[in-house]
């Protein structure tokens, strides 16, 4: 952290959303409007049903069908997360896992004793269904296995349609469900929608978690999963004992912003600045990175994923980058599933928390580094 904070640095490593994107006014305006209608604004009080049929209709943009009665409102999709896990877990158990994943699932597990067992994914192509299948077959039991299908983090990969149906088909036939973390699946750069996520798939076996952290705002601190109605049941006695409800003045706040359609503007706004960062992003490394760099061109999210040559190690490099160049990214190893191949070379990269002409600069200092490191 001391290092971070040195003036004037750029900084690619945390997975944040631009803050000059939120949509300030909209929601201001819509807290002073439900604190001034009803002051149960600011009570205790279950997930609004209102929040609920608003999550059904964004999961239909998805492509998904559900209910409200599938819908459970969470602080986040962390805390959705976290959910899961304490109603899937015995103490112990096994969680599949791709062997570069996201740090937060980790989190979740390790004090509940879980093992994350990794399977093989990659930026390109995503989580390896034969891998997954030859798990299985081999005698891991898993409570769940956990991918994003899509704007994957650390990789930036959307998984195709082939292997989607494919973890659905495997999931259903070994009767293990599948978590579907799809906090940046509104976030696409392409035409039209993303792909269905799996969950449009199989309503019984895939369990799927959303946000509106990255379409809205973080710190709002509101997001959603969609299982089977006896599994929201489960789900409801934990949360009580967690936090008692999902705040009530985010919940009626984005109820309001969403009565009045504001992603139908927002989201294409919001796609549209990222979508520049990230084309900004791959241009720059193309034109400073070694030429044998292998990098993602994300499709949804909001991090590009970087493979150097194998001789880099990026964990070295990065006090190298930081103290000498002013720029921070998150070394590979730390996406690295214990036990799984190391991620030694490769480093990922946010592309949505830094305007475009810094990226530019901060892309060029990476590679001076990374030319330095590879030099000797
Ligand atoms: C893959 C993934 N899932 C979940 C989360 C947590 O999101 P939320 O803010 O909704 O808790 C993040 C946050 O960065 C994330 O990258």
């Amino acid at each position: 952290m001391p290092l971070m904070s040195r003036p004037g640095l750029v900084s690619f490593a945390l997975g944040l959303p631009a803050s000059e994107l939120f949509p300030t006014a909209a929601l201001a305006r819509a807290m002073a409007e439900v604190l001034e209608q009803d002051p149960r604004a600011l009570q205790y009080e279950a997930s609004l049903i209102a929040l609920k049929t608003h999550i059904v209709q964004l999961m239909a943009r998805r492509g998904v069908t559900c209910t409200t009665d599938q819908v459970f409102v969470s602080a986040g999709a962390q805390q959705g997360m976290n959910m899961l896990v304490r109603v899937l877990l015995d103490a112990g158990r096994n969680v599949l896992v791709e062997d570069r994943t996201y740090t937060g699932l980790l989190q979740v597990l390790q004090p509940f004793g879980a093992r994350p067992v990794p399977v093989a994914t990659d930026a390109a192509t995503g989580i390896d269904p034969d891998a997954v299948e030859h798990a299985l077959t081999r005698g891991v039991r898993p409570a769940f296995i956990y991918t994003m299908s899509d704007g994957h983090n650390p990789l930036g990969v959307s998984t195709p349609p082939a292997t989607r149906a494919r973890m659905v088909e495997i999931a259903r036939r070994h009767r293990v469900p599948i978590v579907e973390d799809d906090a940046y699946g509104l976030l696409h750069y392409g035409e039209g929608e993303a792909k269905p996520p799996m969950r449009s798939l199989d309503d019984q076996w895939v369990y799927y978690v959303g946000s509106f952290s990255k379409v809205l705002a973080p710190g709002l601190r509101v997001g959603w999963v969609v299982v089977p109605p006896d599994l929201t049941t489960h789900l409801s006695i934990v949360k009580e004992s967690t936090d008692i409800n999902t705040a009530t003045l985010a919940q009626r706040a984005i109820v309001r912003t969403l009565d009045s359609d504001l992603l139908a503007t927002h989201l294409p706004r919001l796609r549209a600045a990222y979508r520049e960062r990230r084309d900004t992003m791959v241009r720059a490394i193309a034109q400073h990175f070694p030429s044998e760099t292998r990098v993602s061109r994300p499709p949804c999210g909001m991090f590009v994923w970087a493979e150097l040559p194998e001789r880099l190690d990026t964990t070295r490099l990065f006090v190298d980058a930081v103290e000498t160049e002013r720029v921070a990214f998150v070394p590979g190893a730390a996406f690295a599933v214990e036990g799984a191949r190391p991620a030694l070379h490769c480093m990922r990269l946010n592309f949505s928390n830094v305007a475009p002409d810094r990226i530019e600069t901060g892309i060029e200092r990476l590679g001076n580094a990374i030319r330095r490191a590879l030099a000797g």
